[in-house]
């Protein structure tokens, strides 16, 4: 599908760098844009909606000393835990934040606002069912979070997914889950999405804000040590099998426990994530802590030497 104007023509590469809770901040936002792929970060990763603002104003600033940036986004909870979402709306609506990434709920009050101003929403879904109703909410842009990946992940196959997504959606699709390299971009692309959508890659980072021994944990562990379990969240999310252990769960009974639950209360769920750590499947592709400007680089080199070979192949 060709992309919505505000995103055609601006980035170097199909690729967001997926908001992460108590990870993302400013300055990976602005090395993403900077380097022309989609930066984003959850607007609770501030205390308060006065903090979200002064990051809204620290990137503004940060792009406008940029040579064509990449657009950013921002990712509210729509849920009824978060009480912030009003106030945290209104501040995108007044600094017109180009993209708007909505995730537990799709509310057309929201989208609408946003796209009010020329904004776009693009909404995270794990089923068919959620993605129906958030093309009758009149979303700009679909995420199909397929198994594996890191934070709340779906359970669906990214075939499966996506397949049945196209089926009712023809705007923008967007692919998460253990994507870590140019390859698995271009393949996301051969299924027919538009965009890639890399989170657990961006926490080795330099930028990400994620504590030392998080960045290390993750260097070290593989998919099998990843826990897709609700104990945390209420919810089923991926976890670090190491940082569960750490933090004192009983590993026996969390394998078989299978509940769908409820959501926890947001300061509850933020609490826990501070000493339990999220990441995705793709873990055991990732080796190093590049800066962010150097891991997309390299992605780039990775995207178009994959698509040379793929003049390569025969039938
Ligand atoms: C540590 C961590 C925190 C996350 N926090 C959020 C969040 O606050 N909001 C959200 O929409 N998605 C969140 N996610 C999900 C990501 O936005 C994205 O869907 C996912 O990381 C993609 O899969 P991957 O990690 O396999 O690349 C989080 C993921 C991780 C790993």
């Amino acid at each position: 599908m060709p992309l919505p104007a505000l995103l055609e023509q601006r980035l170097r590469l199909p690729l967001v760098a997926a908001p992460m809770f108590l990870i993302s901040n400013p300055q990976l936002v602005l090395a993403c844009c900077g380097h022309g792929v989609v930066g984003s970060f959850p607007a609770l990763n501030q205390r308060d909606t006065g903090g979200f603002k002064r990051w809204i104003e620290e990137i503004e600033a940060g792009l406008a000393a940029l040579e064509k940036p990449a657009p950013y986004a921002v990712n509210l909870i729509v849920h009824p835990s978060n009480p912030r979402l009003q106030a945290d709306l209104a501040v995108c609506v007044e600094h017109r934040v180009p993209i708007v990434i909505t995730s537990l709920g799709a509310v057309k009050e929201v989208v609408e606002a946003v796209q009010a101003y020329g904004g776009l929403v693009f909404h995270d879904v794990t089923t068919r069912r959620h993605g129906e109703k958030a093309a009758e909410a009149g979303v700009d842009g679909l995420i199909a979070v397929a198994a594996g990946a890191g934070g709340h992940a779906g359970t669906w196959s990214p075939f499966a997914l996506v397949a049945e997504l196209r089926q009712f959606f023809d705007k923008t699709l967007l692919l998460a889950g253990c994507l870590n390299h140019g390859h698995e971009m271009l393949a996301a692309q051969m299924l027919g999405v538009d965009l890639a959508y890399m989170g657990t890659r961006f926490i080795a980072t330099e930028e990400s804000q994620a504590q030392p021994a998080y960045k290390q944990m993750l260097l070290g562990a593989k998919a099998m040590d990843i826990v897709h379990t609700p104990a945390v969240s209420g919810v089923p999310a991926s976890f670090l099998r190491q940082s569960l252990e750490q933090a004192g769960f009983d590993m026996t009974a969390l394998k078989t426990r299978h509940d769908q639950g409820r959501l926890k209360p947001l300061d509850e769920e933020a609490k826990a994530w501070k000493t339990v750590w999220s990441a995705g499947q793709g873990v055991g592709g990732i080796q190093d802590l590049p800066d962010t400007g150097t891991l997309i680089e390299r992605l780039r080199d990775e995207y178009h030497q994959a698509l040379a070979r793929a003049h390569n192949l025969h039938a």
